[in-house]
């Protein structure tokens, strides 16, 4: 196989965003709009990929850290696109072969797109090869500006067209193949004689033409791919076109959207097959759901491993959490990191639980805060059941074991434990460790004065 290595701009600082964030870490379906190109660039064979940073450079680093196959390199000072190539070009010291460049903020991009505009510049020996698009309105682009011939003579820009130039159509995506060899030399021949007082790496373009090598311009078939996202409009838009992308894989996976329009699912999350998502619904955080589970409308779930079968209700937030099979869990239930539960368990509604590990077929249906405790198999936890775990300075936990039933309005005050096979009565205050098969019961004896609100009247 022959060499490849990629480019990626992104040292720019994305000023109409209009934000403190630089714009390449935007997120887009739930991952850094830089991961995109990244992503496209890897799928369409790169095994070298350069990243140009400039702003926020250890920010962009860090998405990617522990990547073998990723590179950074600085550029302080953003001159121009011509420039931030050649400060990349130092990364791929002592590569041969051919190099894509392609943007940061250009999310929309795929790699099979990629795939096409290499194997068209492979077939026809190229050295350069630039991706264009034909757009109804081509302004604020370069133009592709073509001779008589058909073949491509130069880019120019926006800023820098002539009225007959700007009249042209086909416009530069920002996006490349180049032999690496070219690249070198051809950059050095930049300069910055132009309205922006920029290195434009589209010079490259008129310097291949004018010594005769061959340069070439492939239209690709979908505009959309090309769009760059300079503000918050087009963030916005490219984002609805990506949750598409992505909720069509996972229907055509198999999935049932009720209403895929309203499905925010993000990069990464894995969905099995005959599961079905109700409208509302927002997944993310590389959460991987089984086979034939319902999730319910409104249920926001993130960076959960939740097996088959289970059953989501309306309304519930799931956070850090892992489920067998066959639990359910609402509606309006709130499950904090570090939840993990049984098959069969079961939590019902305006339930809250944090750290705790709930057994096989145990159940708190109603009311309940569940805080760091270790709850065994089979368990019965009452309406309005609290665990007291905090003491103002400490957590405590909560021990309960298996076939043990909690009445209703119980609160247990940490750290405590219930032996297996126990009754806790409704509404005791636990204090002390409950032995195995015993009944607990902490009540104020009742009074019943008779007659009463009849003396009073
Ligand atoms: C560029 C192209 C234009 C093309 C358009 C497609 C040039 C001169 N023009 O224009 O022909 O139609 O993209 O979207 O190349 N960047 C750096 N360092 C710099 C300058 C830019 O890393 O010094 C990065 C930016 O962060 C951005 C990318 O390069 O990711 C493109 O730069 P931008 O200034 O947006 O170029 P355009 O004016 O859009
Ligand atoms: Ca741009």
């Amino acid at each position: 196989m022959e060499s490849l290595a990629s480019l990626l701009l992104a040292a720019g600082k994305g000023t109409r965003m209009k934000s403190g964030l630089i714009k390449v870490l935007h997120p887009i379906a739930g991952v850094p709009m830089i991961s995109w190109p990244v992503a496209a660039a890897r799928d369409a064979g790169s095994t070298t990929n350069v990243l140009v940073v400039g702003h926020q450079a250890t920010a962009v680093q860090s998405v990617f850290r522990g990547a073998a196959d990723i590179r950074c390199a600085m550029q302080e000072e953003q001159l121009g696109t011509g420039h931030a190539v050649a400060c990349g070009l130092d990364a791929l010291e002592g590569f041969h072969g051919t190099v894509l460049i392609l943007c940061g903020d250009t999310p929309l991009l795929r790699s099979e797109t990629l795939q096409a505009l290499l194997a068209f510049h492979r077939e026809q020996r190229a050295v350069l090869t630039v991706l264009t698009a034909l757009l109804d309105n081509p302004f604020g682009y370069g133009r592709v500006i073509r001779d008589q011939a058909g073949s491509v003579a130069r880019i120019v820009e926006q800023k820098d067209a002539t009225p007959d130039e700007e009249a042209v159509c086909e416009v530069n995506s920002g996006i490349y193949c180049m032999e690496v060899d070219f690249l070198r030399g051809g950059i050095r021949q930049i300069g910055n004689d132009n309205a922006q007082g920029e290195y434009y790496l589209t010079d490259l373009v008129g310097i291949a033409a004018r010594q005769g090598l061959t340069c070439l311009a492939l239209p690709t078939a979908d505009a959309e791919e090309i769009m760059g996202v300079n503000d918050r409009v087009q963030l916005a838009e490219a984002a609805r076109i990506l949750r598409r992308r992505i909720n069509q894989r996972h229907m055509l996976a198999g999935v049932t959207f009720i209403d895929p329009e309203t499905t925010y699912i993000d990069e990464g999350v894995t969905i099995g097959a005959d599961s079905v998502l109700h409208p509302g619904c927002q997944i993310g955080g590389a959460t991987i759901i089984g086979s034939g589970c319902e999730i319910e409308q409104n249920v926001t779930i993130t960076s959960c491993r939740i097996g088959n079968d289970c059953h989501i209700k309306a309304a519930s937030v799931l956070e850090a959490s892992e489920l067998a099979d066959d639990v359910a869990v609402g509606p309006m239930a709130h499950l904090r990191p570090g939840t993990v539960l049984g098959t069969h368990v079961k939590i019902g509604n305006f339930v809250e639980t944090k750290k705790i590990t709930m057994g096989k077929g145990s159940k708190a249906s109603h009311l309940t805060y569940l805080g760091d405790a270790e709850i065994g198999s089979n368990v019965n936890i009452g309406c309005g059941t609290i665990t007291c775990n905090y003491d103002g300075v400490n957590k405590h936990r909560t021990l309960i074991g298996d076939d043990v039933f909690i009445g209703s309005d119980v609160q247990l005050v940490a750290p405590v434990s219930v032996g297996r096979n126990s009754l806790v009565a409704a509404g005791t205050t636990v204090t002390s460790n409950v032995p195995p098969d015993s009944l607990a019961l902490s009540r104020v004896p009742q009074l019943n004065k008779e007659g009463w609100r009849l003396k009073k009247r």
